[in-house]
């Protein structure tokens, strides 16, 4: 299976931290943020890697990851977004790259605890269609939101007022060739953007959209409250397994 790092787009919500480089670039704990979904995908066996970056600071991902040589690959690709059309869009852009093979997309802003393995080898041996990964939330209104009745998803609403579910769609998901006739069919949604949530409801339409729950914990990091959160919980999991960590802030700091 091929990956894809969606890590276009401008950062707005992170604005002025975004205003001289681009959002993925900013660090979470002790990496840059485009590293632990690079990472997430290469732990679940995937060595052929398409980054989409986008706005005015693309250059610098060339400068930060070459060719993949940290994270033990011979060589990445990449391709530039322009403007900010939504996921969707930066989606449609990989089709040359995946050359008709399955894909693991997953979102430049999404860091996970744990592993994805097990979902991609069950998506290997799934016959087509899509597998997305759901996580339960308590804030679900800032997410798409998976509908479940019994094991089907039958659909799923982008950032709904009033949420079906606590069930987050996480930024991972797992395509087969037809997704790229699926981006080309959409229309902008009220936010302007191609959404992969009208993506997904195309193949749950199609009853072709399976789903596994993500172990561990989940986090975005696209917003000031979520990027804190994301590097706490990178160097809470990391204290766990290096005690010589200092804690985040101990009583006498508050004081
Ligand atoms: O994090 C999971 C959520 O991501 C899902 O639950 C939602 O269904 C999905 O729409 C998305 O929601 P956000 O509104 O949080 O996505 P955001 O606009 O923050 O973009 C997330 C990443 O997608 C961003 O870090 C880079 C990539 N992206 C985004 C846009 C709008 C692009 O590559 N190009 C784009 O034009």
């Amino acid at each position: 299976m091929k990956g894809i790092v969606l890590a276009g787009g401008t950062g707005s919500r992170l604005f002025p931290l975004t205003k001289i480089t681009n959002k993925h670039l900013l660090p979470i704990f002790d990496k840059p943020m485009i590293y632990y979904p690079i990472e997430t995908l290469v732990e679940a066996g995937i060595r052929d890697l398409l980054i989409v970056t986008g706005g005015r600071n693309s250059g610098d991902f060339l400068r930060l990851l070459a060719n993949g040589k940290e994270f033990g690959l011979k060589h990445i690709n990449y391709t530039y977004q322009e403007g900010e059309g939504g996921i969707a869009e930066a989606l449609a852009l990989a089709e040359h790259f995946a050359e008709g093979s399955k894909i693991c997309v997953i979102l430049g802003d999404n860091i996970i605890e744990g592993s994805i393995a097990q979902a991609v080898r069950d998506f290997e041996h799934q016959d087509r269609g899509a597998k997305i990964l759901l996580k339960k939330v308590h804030d679900a209104e800032r997410f798409g939101v998976a509908e479940i009745q019994g094991d089907r998803i039958i659909g799923i609403e982008e950032k709904p007022t009033r949420p079906r579910s606590d069930y987050a769609v996480t930024g991972i998901y797992m395509y087969d060739e037809t997704v790229f006739d699926k981006t080309k069919s959409l229309k902008p949604s009220a936010r302007g953007e191609l959404e992969i949530t009208d993506v997904n409801n195309a193949y749950i339409s199609e009853g072709t959209m399976t789903f596994n729950y993500l172990e561990g914990w989940w986090t975005d990091a696209g917003t000031f409250d979520s990027l804190l959160r994301a590097a706490n919980l990178v160097h809470e999991t990391r204290r766990r397994k290096d005690p010589t960590l200092a804690p985040v802030l101990s009583g006498a700091d508050t004081e």
